[in-house]
Protein backbone atom coordinates (compact mmCIF):
# COMPACT_ATOMS: atom_id res chain seq x y z
CA UNK A 1 0.00 0.00 0.00
CA UNK A 2 1.24 3.58 -0.75
CA UNK A 3 -1.38 5.53 -0.36
CA UNK A 4 -4.60 5.76 1.89
CA UNK A 5 -8.36 5.86 1.11
CA UNK A 6 -10.11 9.29 1.51
CA UNK A 7 -13.31 8.05 2.60
CA UNK A 8 -12.06 6.02 5.65
CA UNK A 9 -14.45 5.75 8.66
CA UNK A 10 -13.08 3.60 11.74
CA UNK A 11 -15.54 2.78 14.72
CA UNK A 12 -14.12 3.02 18.21
CA UNK A 13 -15.78 2.28 21.52
CA UNK A 14 -17.07 5.85 21.50
CA UNK A 15 -15.67 7.81 18.90
CA UNK A 16 -16.29 7.67 15.33
CA UNK A 17 -13.33 8.50 13.02
CA UNK A 18 -14.41 10.06 9.33
CA UNK A 19 -13.19 12.41 6.62
CA UNK A 20 -13.84 16.24 7.11
CA UNK A 21 -16.43 17.51 4.81
CA UNK A 22 -17.45 21.33 4.66
CA UNK A 23 -20.78 20.48 7.06
CA UNK A 24 -17.77 20.61 9.40
CA UNK A 25 -17.07 24.62 8.32
CA UNK A 26 -18.91 26.16 11.01
CA UNK A 27 -17.43 23.97 13.95
CA UNK A 28 -13.92 23.93 12.70
CA UNK A 29 -13.94 27.99 12.36
CA UNK A 30 -15.47 28.35 15.89
CA UNK A 31 -13.15 25.79 17.59
CA UNK A 32 -10.00 27.80 15.21
CA UNK A 33 -11.03 31.21 16.67
CA UNK A 34 -11.14 29.89 19.96
CA UNK A 35 -7.62 29.08 19.84
CA UNK A 36 -7.88 25.63 18.67
CA UNK A 37 -5.77 24.16 15.99
CA UNK A 38 -7.45 20.96 13.76
CA UNK A 39 -5.21 21.79 10.77
CA UNK A 40 -3.23 18.76 10.22
CA UNK A 41 0.56 19.63 10.08
CA UNK A 42 1.18 19.84 6.48
CA UNK A 43 -0.97 22.32 4.99
CA UNK A 44 0.63 24.84 2.52
CA UNK A 45 0.99 28.19 4.03
CA UNK A 46 -0.77 31.12 2.18
CA UNK A 47 -4.32 31.46 0.64
CA UNK A 48 -7.09 30.05 2.78
CA UNK A 49 -6.13 26.82 4.70
CA UNK A 50 -9.15 25.91 5.82
CA UNK A 51 -10.94 26.24 2.46
CA UNK A 52 -8.40 24.31 1.07
CA UNK A 53 -8.03 22.01 3.28
CA UNK A 54 -12.15 20.81 3.39
CA UNK A 55 -11.94 21.10 -0.26
CA UNK A 56 -9.49 19.38 -1.56
CA UNK A 57 -6.45 18.72 1.16
CA UNK A 58 -7.59 16.07 3.16
CA UNK A 59 -8.27 13.65 0.21
CA UNK A 60 -4.93 14.77 -1.51
CA UNK A 61 -3.49 13.70 2.03
CA UNK A 62 -4.75 10.63 1.52
CA UNK A 63 -4.38 10.43 -1.89
CA UNK A 64 -1.19 10.94 -2.41
CA UNK A 65 -0.23 8.63 0.46
CA UNK A 66 1.28 11.57 2.65
CA UNK A 67 -1.21 11.07 5.27
CA UNK A 68 -4.74 11.05 6.88
CA UNK A 69 -6.73 13.33 8.90
CA UNK A 70 -9.71 12.54 10.21
CA UNK A 71 -12.86 14.03 12.43
CA UNK A 72 -13.33 12.65 15.87
CA UNK A 73 -16.51 13.21 16.08
CA UNK A 74 -19.28 11.36 19.08
CA UNK A 75 -20.73 8.62 18.48
CA UNK A 76 -23.56 9.44 19.95
CA UNK A 77 -24.49 13.07 19.44
CA UNK A 78 -22.18 12.85 16.22
CA UNK A 79 -20.71 16.19 17.28
CA UNK A 80 -17.25 17.08 16.48
CA UNK A 81 -14.88 16.57 19.22
CA UNK A 82 -11.36 16.64 17.54
CA UNK A 83 -8.95 15.57 14.87
CA UNK A 84 -6.23 12.79 14.55
CA UNK A 85 -4.18 12.16 11.78
CA UNK A 86 -0.98 10.33 10.21
CA UNK A 87 1.71 12.33 8.33
CA UNK A 88 4.74 12.00 7.04
CA UNK A 89 4.65 8.47 5.62
CA UNK A 90 7.49 6.44 4.84
CA UNK A 91 6.32 3.91 2.97
CA UNK A 92 8.88 1.83 2.31
CA UNK A 93 10.36 1.70 5.99
CA UNK A 94 6.51 1.64 6.90
CA UNK A 95 7.02 4.51 9.28
CA UNK A 96 4.76 7.27 9.97
CA UNK A 97 4.20 9.90 12.49
CA UNK A 98 0.44 10.42 13.92
CA UNK A 99 -0.85 12.94 16.71
CA UNK A 100 -4.73 14.32 17.57
CA UNK A 101 -6.17 17.65 19.16
CA UNK A 102 -9.52 17.52 21.34
CA UNK A 103 -11.66 20.18 21.91
CA UNK A 104 -11.25 21.72 25.45
CA UNK A 105 -14.81 20.94 26.44
CA UNK A 106 -14.81 17.43 25.47
CA UNK A 107 -11.42 17.00 27.18
CA UNK A 108 -11.04 14.34 30.12
CA UNK A 109 -13.39 11.49 28.53
CA UNK A 110 -11.39 9.21 27.07
CA UNK A 111 -12.10 10.62 23.89
CA UNK A 112 -8.41 10.68 22.67
CA UNK A 113 -7.13 7.09 23.97
CA UNK A 114 -10.28 5.79 22.33
CA UNK A 115 -9.51 7.74 18.97
CA UNK A 116 -6.17 6.99 19.32
CA UNK A 117 -6.46 2.73 19.81
CA UNK A 118 -8.92 2.88 17.06
CA UNK A 119 -6.30 4.56 14.08
CA UNK A 120 -2.97 2.96 15.57
CA UNK A 121 -4.82 -0.56 15.65
CA UNK A 122 -5.96 0.19 11.67
CA UNK A 123 -3.26 1.32 10.50
CA UNK A 124 -0.77 -0.84 12.14
CA UNK A 125 -3.13 -4.13 10.45
CA UNK A 126 -4.99 -2.72 7.00
CA UNK A 127 -3.43 0.42 6.99
CA UNK A 128 0.04 -1.06 6.22
CA UNK A 129 2.39 0.32 8.21
CA UNK A 130 4.89 -0.78 10.29
CA UNK A 131 5.61 1.77 12.97
CA UNK A 132 3.31 4.73 14.06
CA UNK A 133 5.57 7.60 16.08
CA UNK A 134 3.99 9.87 18.38
CA UNK A 135 5.74 13.13 20.02
CA UNK A 136 4.23 14.67 22.59
CA UNK A 137 5.70 17.88 24.72
CA UNK A 138 7.09 17.34 27.92
CA UNK A 139 4.65 18.34 30.45
CA UNK A 140 1.85 17.75 28.97
CA UNK A 141 0.94 15.08 31.21
CA UNK A 142 -2.54 14.36 29.57
CA UNK A 143 -1.34 13.68 26.55
CA UNK A 144 1.45 11.40 27.71
CA UNK A 145 -1.34 9.72 30.06
CA UNK A 146 -2.97 9.11 26.35
CA UNK A 147 -0.29 7.34 24.31
CA UNK A 148 0.52 5.09 27.35
CA UNK A 149 -3.01 3.92 27.32
CA UNK A 150 -2.75 3.19 23.87
CA UNK A 151 -0.08 0.86 24.92
CA UNK A 152 2.41 3.44 22.95
CA UNK A 153 6.31 2.75 24.37
CA UNK A 154 8.45 5.39 25.67
CA UNK A 155 11.82 5.78 23.38
CA UNK A 156 13.20 8.67 24.55
CA UNK A 157 13.05 12.82 25.26
CA UNK A 158 14.23 14.68 22.62
CA UNK A 159 15.75 17.87 24.23
CA UNK A 160 14.50 21.47 23.55
CA UNK A 161 12.44 20.16 20.49
CA UNK A 162 9.14 21.72 21.00
CA UNK A 163 7.91 25.00 21.86
CA UNK A 164 6.20 25.28 25.32
CA UNK A 165 2.26 26.88 25.70
CA UNK A 166 4.10 30.01 27.32
CA UNK A 167 6.50 30.91 23.92
CA UNK A 168 9.53 29.09 25.85
CA UNK A 169 11.35 25.93 24.68
CA UNK A 170 10.30 22.33 25.84
CA UNK A 171 11.60 19.03 25.31
CA UNK A 172 9.40 16.15 23.08
CA UNK A 173 9.41 12.81 24.41
CA UNK A 174 9.04 10.55 21.80
CA UNK A 175 6.31 7.30 21.92
CA UNK A 176 6.10 4.50 19.09
CA UNK A 177 3.70 1.41 18.63
CA UNK A 178 4.72 -1.19 16.28
CA UNK A 179 2.47 -3.61 14.51
CA UNK A 180 4.88 -6.53 16.00
CA UNK A 181 3.98 -4.77 19.60
CA UNK A 182 0.29 -5.74 18.80
CA UNK A 183 0.67 -8.88 17.43
CA UNK A 184 2.84 -10.30 20.55
CA UNK A 185 0.20 -8.44 22.44
CA UNK A 186 -2.85 -10.21 20.81
CA UNK A 187 -1.10 -13.66 21.25
CA UNK A 188 -1.29 -12.78 24.71
CA UNK A 189 -4.31 -12.40 24.85
CA UNK A 190 -6.81 -13.05 27.43
CA UNK A 191 -3.74 -13.40 30.11
CA UNK A 192 -3.87 -11.38 32.98
CA UNK A 193 0.15 -10.08 34.44
CA UNK A 194 0.71 -9.20 37.74
CA UNK A 195 4.39 -7.64 37.92
CA UNK A 196 6.54 -6.48 40.66
CA UNK A 197 8.67 -3.50 39.83
CA UNK A 198 11.70 -2.61 41.52
CA UNK A 199 11.77 0.36 41.27
CA UNK A 200 15.54 0.95 43.48
CA UNK A 201 16.42 2.67 46.92
CA UNK A 202 14.84 5.92 46.14
CA UNK A 203 16.40 7.91 43.10
CA UNK A 204 14.60 8.15 40.22
CA UNK A 205 17.19 7.52 38.29
CA UNK A 206 17.80 4.29 39.13
CA UNK A 207 15.00 2.83 37.93
CA UNK A 208 15.50 0.08 34.56
CA UNK A 209 14.25 1.02 31.51
CA UNK A 210 12.56 -2.05 31.48
CA UNK A 211 10.94 -1.23 34.82
CA UNK A 212 9.85 2.55 33.04
CA UNK A 213 8.44 0.85 30.31
CA UNK A 214 6.43 -1.69 32.65
CA UNK A 215 5.20 1.39 34.49
CA UNK A 216 4.16 3.30 32.13
CA UNK A 217 2.48 0.40 29.54
CA UNK A 218 0.87 -0.94 32.78
CA UNK A 219 -3.10 -0.86 33.04
CA UNK A 220 -2.50 0.32 36.66
CA UNK A 221 -0.08 1.06 38.80
CA UNK A 222 -0.11 0.19 42.54
CA UNK A 223 1.73 1.38 45.18
CA UNK A 224 2.50 0.33 48.91
CA UNK A 225 1.43 2.93 51.30
CA UNK A 226 1.25 2.80 55.52
CA UNK A 227 -1.60 4.78 55.28
CA UNK A 228 -4.25 6.50 52.39
CA UNK A 229 -3.20 9.98 52.72
CA UNK A 230 0.64 9.49 52.98
CA UNK A 231 2.85 9.20 50.31
CA UNK A 232 4.88 6.16 49.71
CA UNK A 233 8.28 5.70 49.09
CA UNK A 234 7.99 3.60 46.00
CA UNK A 235 5.26 5.86 44.69
CA UNK A 236 7.69 9.35 44.89
CA UNK A 237 10.24 7.31 42.66
CA UNK A 238 7.33 6.26 40.63
CA UNK A 239 5.83 9.20 40.31
CA UNK A 240 8.88 10.70 38.06
CA UNK A 241 7.70 8.26 35.35
CA UNK A 242 3.40 8.07 35.56
CA UNK A 243 0.60 9.77 36.93
CA UNK A 244 -1.64 6.19 37.46
CA UNK A 245 0.24 5.39 40.68
CA UNK A 246 -2.56 4.18 43.19
CA UNK A 247 -2.19 3.72 46.66
CA UNK A 248 -2.87 0.42 48.64
CA UNK A 249 -2.59 0.06 52.14
CA UNK A 250 0.02 -2.55 53.50
CA UNK A 251 0.99 -2.43 57.54
CA UNK A 252 4.57 -1.87 56.79
CA UNK A 253 5.67 -1.18 59.94
CA UNK A 254 4.19 -4.67 61.80
CA UNK A 255 6.81 -6.30 62.97
CA UNK A 256 6.44 -10.23 65.04
CA UNK A 257 5.36 -12.25 61.79
CA UNK A 258 1.81 -12.54 60.20
CA UNK A 259 -0.10 -10.25 61.69
CA UNK A 260 -3.59 -9.66 61.04
CA UNK A 261 -2.81 -6.14 60.08
CA UNK A 262 -0.63 -7.42 57.77
CA UNK A 263 -2.80 -10.59 56.25
CA UNK A 264 -6.20 -8.55 56.31
CA UNK A 265 -3.61 -5.36 54.10
CA UNK A 266 -2.58 -8.52 51.44
CA UNK A 267 -6.26 -10.02 51.12
CA UNK A 268 -7.17 -6.30 50.29
CA UNK A 269 -4.73 -5.84 47.48
CA UNK A 270 -4.89 -9.01 45.96
CA UNK A 271 -8.61 -8.23 45.57
CA UNK A 272 -7.56 -4.87 44.12
CA UNK A 273 -5.67 -6.62 41.36
CA UNK A 274 -8.40 -9.09 40.36
CA UNK A 275 -11.25 -6.67 40.59
CA UNK A 276 -8.43 -4.84 38.13
CA UNK A 277 -8.59 -8.08 35.91
CA UNK A 278 -12.24 -8.25 36.35
CA UNK A 279 -12.43 -4.56 34.99
CA UNK A 280 -10.20 -5.25 31.86
CA UNK A 281 -6.68 -4.63 32.87
CA UNK A 282 -4.44 -6.92 30.88
CA UNK A 283 -1.15 -5.65 33.47
CA UNK A 284 -1.23 -4.21 36.48
CA UNK A 285 2.04 -3.33 38.03
CA UNK A 286 3.00 -3.29 41.91
CA UNK A 287 6.33 -1.23 42.63
CA UNK A 288 8.28 -1.82 45.35
CA UNK A 289 11.21 0.24 47.03
CA UNK A 290 14.79 -2.30 45.43
CA UNK A 291 14.28 -5.11 44.25
CA UNK A 292 10.71 -7.12 44.57
CA UNK A 293 12.48 -10.79 45.25
CA UNK A 294 14.26 -9.05 48.56
CA UNK A 295 12.83 -8.27 51.29
CA UNK A 296 9.73 -7.51 49.78
CA UNK A 297 5.69 -7.05 49.74
CA UNK A 298 5.51 -8.19 46.41
CA UNK A 299 6.18 -11.91 47.57
CA UNK A 300 2.72 -12.05 49.84
CA UNK A 301 0.70 -10.00 47.14
CA UNK A 302 1.80 -12.53 44.18
CA UNK A 303 1.34 -15.40 46.60
CA UNK A 304 -2.56 -14.47 47.55
CA UNK A 305 -3.45 -12.93 43.99
CA UNK A 306 -1.98 -16.58 42.39
CA UNK A 307 -4.13 -18.29 45.12
CA UNK A 308 -7.44 -16.32 44.00
CA UNK A 309 -6.67 -15.95 40.31
CA UNK A 310 -4.91 -19.06 39.57
CA UNK A 311 -4.16 -18.40 35.96
CA UNK A 312 -2.37 -15.29 36.81
CA UNK A 313 0.89 -14.58 35.26
CA UNK A 314 3.38 -13.18 38.14
CA UNK A 315 5.94 -11.37 37.29
CA UNK A 316 9.38 -9.41 38.36
CA UNK A 317 11.68 -6.88 36.86
CA UNK A 318 14.64 -6.43 38.67
CA UNK A 319 15.57 -3.79 41.05
CA UNK A 320 18.70 -1.77 42.46
CA UNK A 321 18.73 -2.98 46.08
CA UNK A 322 19.86 -0.06 48.87
CA UNK A 323 22.79 -2.51 49.45
CA UNK A 324 24.33 -1.75 45.81
CA UNK A 325 23.35 1.87 45.99
CA UNK A 326 25.30 2.09 49.56
CA UNK A 327 28.38 0.49 47.58
CA UNK A 328 28.23 2.83 44.57
CA UNK A 329 27.52 6.29 47.26
CA UNK A 330 30.34 5.12 49.45
CA UNK A 331 33.24 3.75 47.16
CA UNK A 332 32.40 -0.01 48.82
CA UNK A 333 33.31 -2.76 47.37
CA UNK A 334 30.58 -5.56 48.11
CA UNK A 335 32.62 -8.73 46.74
CA UNK A 336 36.04 -9.87 46.00
CA UNK A 337 37.74 -12.92 44.48
CA UNK A 338 36.40 -15.91 46.70
CA UNK A 339 34.52 -13.76 49.42
CA UNK A 340 30.93 -14.05 50.25
CA UNK A 341 28.09 -11.92 50.99
CA UNK A 342 25.94 -12.59 53.91
CA UNK A 343 22.80 -10.22 53.84
CA UNK A 344 21.19 -10.20 57.52
CA UNK A 345 17.99 -8.60 58.50
CA UNK A 346 17.88 -7.45 62.33
CA UNK A 347 14.06 -7.83 62.95
CA UNK A 348 14.98 -11.50 63.78
CA UNK A 349 15.84 -11.10 67.91
CA UNK A 350 18.59 -13.29 68.82
CA UNK A 351 18.99 -15.22 66.00
CA UNK A 352 19.55 -12.11 64.04
CA UNK A 353 22.57 -11.81 66.34
CA UNK A 354 23.62 -14.98 65.93
CA UNK A 355 23.91 -15.12 62.46
CA UNK A 356 25.59 -11.89 62.56
CA UNK A 357 28.40 -12.58 64.49
CA UNK A 358 29.09 -15.52 62.79
CA UNK A 359 28.94 -13.99 59.54
CA UNK A 360 30.88 -11.28 61.30
CA UNK A 361 33.71 -13.85 62.00
CA UNK A 362 34.29 -15.09 58.50
CA UNK A 363 35.97 -12.33 57.29
CA UNK A 364 33.79 -11.81 54.96
CA UNK A 365 30.90 -9.22 53.73
CA UNK A 366 28.64 -8.74 55.46
CA UNK A 367 25.26 -6.06 55.31
CA UNK A 368 22.80 -5.79 57.81
CA UNK A 369 18.91 -4.71 57.03
CA UNK A 370 16.06 -3.52 58.73
CA UNK A 371 18.23 -2.33 62.41
CA UNK A 372 16.53 1.24 63.31
CA UNK A 373 15.48 -0.36 66.91
CA UNK A 374 19.08 -2.32 67.36
CA UNK A 375 21.69 0.04 66.10
CA UNK A 376 23.31 0.73 69.12
CA UNK A 377 23.55 -3.50 69.34
CA UNK A 378 24.85 -3.91 65.74
CA UNK A 379 27.70 -1.47 66.20
CA UNK A 380 28.22 -3.27 69.46
CA UNK A 381 28.74 -6.87 67.42
CA UNK A 382 30.56 -5.10 64.40
CA UNK A 383 33.45 -3.69 67.41
CA UNK A 384 33.79 -7.05 69.38
CA UNK A 385 34.37 -8.65 66.09
CA UNK A 386 37.13 -6.21 65.31
CA UNK A 387 35.07 -4.77 61.87
CA UNK A 388 33.68 -1.33 62.48
CA UNK A 389 37.09 0.09 61.01
CA UNK A 390 35.69 0.24 56.92
CA UNK A 391 31.87 -0.20 57.68
CA UNK A 392 29.53 2.04 56.03
CA UNK A 393 25.96 3.13 57.07
CA UNK A 394 23.63 4.68 54.76
CA UNK A 395 20.35 6.38 55.42
CA UNK A 396 17.69 7.04 53.36
CA UNK A 397 19.40 6.33 49.94
CA UNK A 398 18.24 8.32 47.14
CA UNK A 399 15.78 10.36 49.12
CA UNK A 400 15.77 13.43 50.73
CA UNK A 401 17.46 13.45 54.28
CA UNK A 402 20.50 10.98 52.92
CA UNK A 403 23.55 9.95 54.97
CA UNK A 404 26.40 8.09 53.71
CA UNK A 405 28.88 7.86 56.94
CA UNK A 406 31.26 5.38 58.42
CA UNK A 407 29.84 3.34 60.63
CA UNK A 408 31.98 4.22 63.97
CA UNK A 409 30.35 7.40 63.14
CA UNK A 410 27.06 6.22 64.18
CA UNK A 411 25.12 7.77 67.36
CA UNK A 412 21.71 8.34 67.95
CA UNK A 413 18.08 6.38 66.55
CA UNK A 414 18.63 5.52 63.07
CA UNK A 415 15.56 5.41 60.22
CA UNK A 416 14.23 1.93 59.37
CA UNK A 417 15.65 3.02 55.71
CA UNK A 418 19.28 2.41 56.67
CA UNK A 419 21.67 -0.12 55.43
CA UNK A 420 25.20 -1.24 57.03
CA UNK A 421 28.09 -2.87 54.97
CA UNK A 422 30.95 -4.59 56.60
CA UNK A 423 33.21 -5.03 53.46
CA UNK A 424 35.34 -8.51 53.80
CA UNK A 425 38.87 -8.40 55.15
CA UNK A 426 41.13 -7.90 52.21
CA UNK A 427 44.61 -8.22 52.97
CA UNK A 428 47.59 -8.83 50.30
CA UNK A 429 46.88 -6.16 48.23
CA UNK A 430 45.49 -6.77 44.71
CA UNK A 431 43.69 -8.98 44.33
CA UNK A 432 44.42 -10.67 47.53
CA UNK A 433 40.79 -12.43 47.84
CA UNK A 434 41.29 -13.80 44.37
C1 LIG B 1 11.62 -4.32 53.54
S1 LIG B 1 13.32 -4.14 53.17
C2 LIG B 1 13.22 -3.73 51.47
C3 LIG B 1 14.45 -4.16 50.72
C4 LIG B 1 14.39 -3.79 49.27
N1 LIG B 1 13.38 -4.60 48.59
C5 LIG B 1 15.74 -3.96 48.58
O1 LIG B 1 15.80 -4.73 47.59
O2 LIG B 1 16.71 -3.30 48.95
C6 LIG B 1 13.65 -2.64 53.93
C7 LIG B 1 15.10 -2.48 54.28
O3 LIG B 1 15.83 -2.24 53.09
C8 LIG B 1 16.84 -1.28 53.33
N2 LIG B 1 16.55 -0.10 52.47
C9 LIG B 1 15.64 -0.04 51.50
N3 LIG B 1 15.66 1.17 50.91
C10 LIG B 1 16.60 1.89 51.52
C11 LIG B 1 17.10 3.21 51.36
N4 LIG B 1 16.58 4.05 50.45
N5 LIG B 1 18.11 3.63 52.18
C12 LIG B 1 18.64 2.79 53.11
N6 LIG B 1 18.19 1.54 53.30
C13 LIG B 1 17.20 1.09 52.53
C14 LIG B 1 16.79 -0.94 54.81
O4 LIG B 1 17.69 -1.79 55.49
C15 LIG B 1 15.38 -1.29 55.17
O5 LIG B 1 15.25 -1.60 56.55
Amino acid sequence: MTRFDGSLRLEGERVLLRPFGPADLDAITTAMREGENFLPPNVPSGGDPLHWWLSQGVHDLARTGLGLHLAVTDRVTGGLSGAIGIWGVDWPVGAALCGYAIRRPERGRGLATDALRTLSRWALSEGGLRRLELRIREGNVPSLRVAEKSGFRHEGLLRAADRDPDGGIAGQHVFSLLAADLEAGDSAAGTRRLVGVGVGPGDPELVTAKGVRILREADVVLVPVMAPDEEGRAESVVRAYTTKAERVVFALNDRGGVTERRAAAWDAAAERVVRAFDDGAATVAFATIGDPHVYSTFTYLAQTVRELRPGTEIAAVPGITAMQDLAARSGTVLAEGAESVTLVPMTGGDAAFTALRSALESGDTVVAYKFGSVADEVIGALKDAGRLDGAVYGARLGLPGEEVRAARELTGPVPYLSALIVPGVRRGGRGGRL
